[in-house]
């Protein structure tokens, strides 16, 4: 496995790659790595020749400083990981690397960001699509790889890609969870002892929403349901419960069989950010 600090020799790298008529694939990661991502890696290595993984915790997509600060790094035990799930080359620039300038352009991706994540974290996906653009950039793969555990970010990558006529084909991958239900996520670290055995909850109350939804509960009833049960472990603090058409992000009324539904949410346990959600598929 390859280790690739700068944005030339990634470049360098990833257009003899191209040249040679090999196939790339892109898995972008902010590390701390957990099998989540390596699931995405080693799905990554099946379908491509060349599977470029890139370590960078993106300042601008962060909101709130303290989980910038905060946010684990890992670089050593990550690398050591990589190779045996088939990355061929770990990308790890620094924040000048990725920003000689800061950048200044913004996006605007409509009704997909004012709602979730997109109203909770002002800024957040103007930093996700600055990065992951850059990222396409530099490694022009064939495919990029992302998690389902971040459905949002999913549907505004997606709409990045067709607007902007990026030449790759997204993969979405679901979500891996721990053996308990609790979605695996590098934030998972920073849960203290007492957080970590209520965690599982936040699973709990999505399936709860889920089984409602598909007894025909309306998407109100579900969520006030579900919201309840976790309000009813005084640790958690819920942000937001949203039940929403799993394309089009907007809040439904409830299920119906055809229309694909995501319900989504996040909570503060133990001084952590907590995101995850749940597909119904038709
Ligand atoms: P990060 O949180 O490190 O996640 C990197 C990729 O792994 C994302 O596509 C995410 O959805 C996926 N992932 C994380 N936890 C997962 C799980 N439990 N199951 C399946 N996939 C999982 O998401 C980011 O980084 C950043 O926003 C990034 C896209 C790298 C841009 O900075």
């Amino acid at each position: 496995m390859e280790i690739l600090h700068t944005a030339a020799a990634l470049q360098a790298y990833t257009e003899n790659c191209r040249r040679a008529g090999l196939r790339l694939a892109l898995v972008p990661t902010m590390g701390a790595l957990h099998e989540g991502h390596l699931q995405l890696v080693r799905a990554a290595a099946q379908a491509c020749d060349v599977v470029i993984v890139s370590i960078f915790v993106n300042p601008t997509q962060f909101n709130n400083p303290d989980d910038f600060r905060l946010y684990p790094r890992l670089p050593e035990a990550d690398a050591n990981m990589l190779a045996p799930a088939g990355c061929t080359v770990l990308f790890l620039p620094s924040v000048e690397e990725m920003y000689p300038k800061p950048s200044v352009m913004k996006f605007d991706f409509g009704a997909l960001e004012r709602v979730m994540e997109g109203t909770h974290r002002p800024g957040h996906f103007n930093g996700v699509a600055t990065v992951v653009g850059k990222l396409f950039h530099l490694s022009r793969p064939h495919q990029a790889y992302f998690g389902q555990k971040d459905w949002q970010q999913v549907a505004i990558v997606q709409q990045m890609v067709a607007d902007l006529a990026f030449d790759l084909e997204l993969v979405s991958f679901p979500t891996v969870r721990e053996a308990d239900g609790l979605a695996m996520s590098s934030r998972n670290r920073r849960l203290p002892a007492e957080a970590r055995t209520v965690a599982p909850r936040l699973y709990a109350a999505l399936q709860l929403a889920a089984e409602q939804l598909r007894q025909g509960a309306s998407a109100a009833a579900a969520q006030q349901a579900a919201s309840a049960y976790i309000a009813s472990e005084p640790a958690f603090t819920l942000e937001y419960f949203e039940i929403a058409d799993a394309q089009t992000l907007q809040p439904v009324s409830g299920w119906h069989p055809g229309q694909p539904v995501v319900v989504c949410l996040a909570a503060h346990l133990g001084g952590v950010r907590l995101i995850d959600n749940i597909v119904l598929q038709p």
